[in-house]
């Protein structure tokens, strides 16, 4: 005999917007100044406009895509930590489940924004090399997964609120690109990945919907920020 169990849909991450609502979207960042950026932040954001340097490029936010999983990944394995605690208080454990759902469900659509850059990174002939495109990022990776894990122990709505600048920052750097590059406007969007993350007008809408997604990050830490414990977490 099988068994039909109704589950839960996993969460279907963030929205995809059409072209008039990712223009909107665009102006809103652009007119907003950016989060005062903490030590840490600054830590990661300074050794990246050296190494890439200060302008946007599909290079640098490949990198940047590889790092921005990480805290999520993080917060995953905290949550896994926590569950093994709380097992015996079936509702806290499901509280725990649900956002460790939530960050699977962020590193997935992370993921996505990298495939697309190294997609784009690949169609422009733009050169990677080894040491600035897979050391490095390993590096910072490293040193940031780490101090997610280890802050959000101790403070977790420091982890929350580190998340939150970096997502601010990658928010304004998609979105400011797009400002200054108005050529992508009549680049088609090539749609390697259109079937997972949809088909947009030109090259331009696509990365206001990967800044969109981003500041839709950024406001999901900003609320955990608030509610940063797992036994917060409303039911
Ligand atoms: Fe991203
Ligand atoms: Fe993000």
């Amino acid at each position: 005999m099988t068994l039909t169990i109704d589950r839960p849909e996993a969460p279907a991450g963030p929205p995809k917007l059409d072209g008039h609502r990712l223009r909107t979207a665009q102006r809103e960042t652009l007119d907003s100044p950016r989060m005062e950026y903490g030590l840490l932040a600054k830590m990661m954001f300074k050794p990246v406009d050296l190494l890439y340097g200060r302008e946007g490029s599909y290079t640098k936010f490949a990198m940047l895509e590889i790092i921005a999983r990480v805290p999520y990944q993080a917060w995953e394995r905290m949550g896994y930590w926590a569950l093994h605690r709380h097992h015996g208080r079936s509702a806290l454990a499901r509280r725990v489940f649900d956002r460790i759902v939530e960050a699977r469900a962020d590193q997935d659509n992370e993921q996505w924004h990298l495939l697309i850059m190294q997609d784009l990174v690949q169609r422009n002939g733009d050169r990677q090399n080894w040491l600035l495109h897979r050391l490095a990022p390993w590096f910072i990776a490293f040193f940031y997964y780490h101090v997610s894990w280890v802050l959000f122990l101790v403070r977790p709505e420091l982890s929350y609120r580190l998340n939150a600048e970096f997502e601010d920052h990658a928010e304004h750097e998609y979105m400011t690109y797009v400002a200054e590059h108005p050529e992508l406007e009549f680049q088609p969007d090539p749609g390697t990945y259109a079937a997972e993350y949809g088909r947009y007008a030109s090259v331009a809408d696509l990365l206001r919907q990967i800044g969109h997604d981003e500041r839709v990050h950024k406001l999901d830490s900003l609320e955990n920020v608030s509610a940063p414990r797992f036994h917060q977490v409303r039911l």
